[in-house]
């Protein structure tokens, strides 16, 4: 078995800041290793992606590797032969996996029984390389700070519970807007808030969570898989909207961030994400490079 990333808890603090060291490195053209050259790597996709899947592509390119695309109607994963045959038999091709699909349980189960690494691109419950790469975002945008304060309003989906991963690491102040019945991953939740360095607050009030922030984060009203929940989800969320109103209750340095693709118009409007606050499109290029990262740290 070989060190792999299902989720942000699987590294060490010290780890984080080494991958978030790497990267600086590669960004700023200081380093360019190239720790997958002549070998490939297995990018397996049973949802879409604009920024996964590219970021991935160039990034393996630009580490000296070659990489294979591969949706759910070519390899059948878990229903053509079981998902540890599937990670044995890749494990002899390829030097790594990327995964985005629907069920952690499957993306456990390629880790524990590969040889080789295997790096979450999304699955309902996270989205770990987002987070890191979100992190990475913020240290380069704001002043070093013991503790962000990250308010996070809308949907409590894979991106608020990749954000509690990173609270039960690194100490932040993250607080989450939310309906009641559209709250994060219990079992997350509490892992974060075991983390004494970190605070979490969990309000059905907007205002409360976004207080003061330094960082506004939001997301998608309903993830892939659950756009059968639109309406239902609209009306539940409605008053968590991103807009100029409600950023105006930020610190005046706050930040604008989402993981994008965006539905602008409904969790936030065209005036906030278009704002000088937003930080959106940074944020979408450091999937790049923290991605970059986080491989070379795998394949070491
Ligand atoms: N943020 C993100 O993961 O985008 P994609 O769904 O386009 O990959
Ligand atoms: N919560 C969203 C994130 C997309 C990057 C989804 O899972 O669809």
């Amino acid at each position: 078995m070989s060190r792999s990333l299902c989720q942000i808890t699987d590294f060490t603090t010290e780890e984080i800041h080494e991958i978030f060291d790497l990267c600086a490195k590669m960004k700023k053209g200081e380093i360019s290793p190239k720790p997958l050259d002549g070998k490939s790597v297995a990018c397996i996709f049973t949802k879409a992606s604009l920024r996964t899947r590219i970021s991935f592509e160039v990034g393996i390119s630009e580490l000296g590797g070659h990489s294979l695309y591969l949706t759910d109607k070519e390899i059948k994963l878990g229903e053509r032969e079981t998902i540890a045959d599937a990670a044995r038999v890749l494990s002899r091709y390829v030097a790594m996996i990327m995964i985005r699909t629907f069920k952690q349980s499957d993306v456990e189960g390629l880790a524990e029984n590969a040889s080789i690494p295997i790096v979450n691109g999304l699955t309902d419950l996270v989205h770990p390389c987002q987070i890191m790469g979100d992190y990475f975002t913020i240290m380069e945008h704001l002043e070093p700070k013991d503790r962000y304060k990250i308010a996070y309003v809308g949907d409590g989906n894979n991106i608020t519970n990749s954000w509690l991963n990173l609270a039960s690491r690194i100490p932040i102040d993250f607080r989450i807007g939310t309906a009641d019945d559209c709250q994060p991953d219990n079992d997350l939740l509490a892992k974060a808030k075991a983390n004494s360095d970190s605070n979490i607050l969990l309000t059905d009030d907007p205002k409360e969570a976004v207080e003061n922030a330094d960082v506004i984060y939001t997301d998608v009203w309903t993830s892939m898989g659950q756009k059968h929940l639109a309406d239902d989800k609209t009306k539940k969320l409605e008053k968590y909207q991103l807009n100029s109103s409600l950023l105006s209750m930020a610190s005046s340095k706050a930040i604008v961030l989402h993981c994008l693709p965006a539905e602008r118009g409904r969790e936030i409007t065209d005036e906030v994400m278009d704002s000088p606050q937003s930080v959106v499109f940074d944020e979408a290029e450091n999937r790049l490079h923290i991605q970059k990262a986080i491989m070379l740290f795998l394949l070491q």
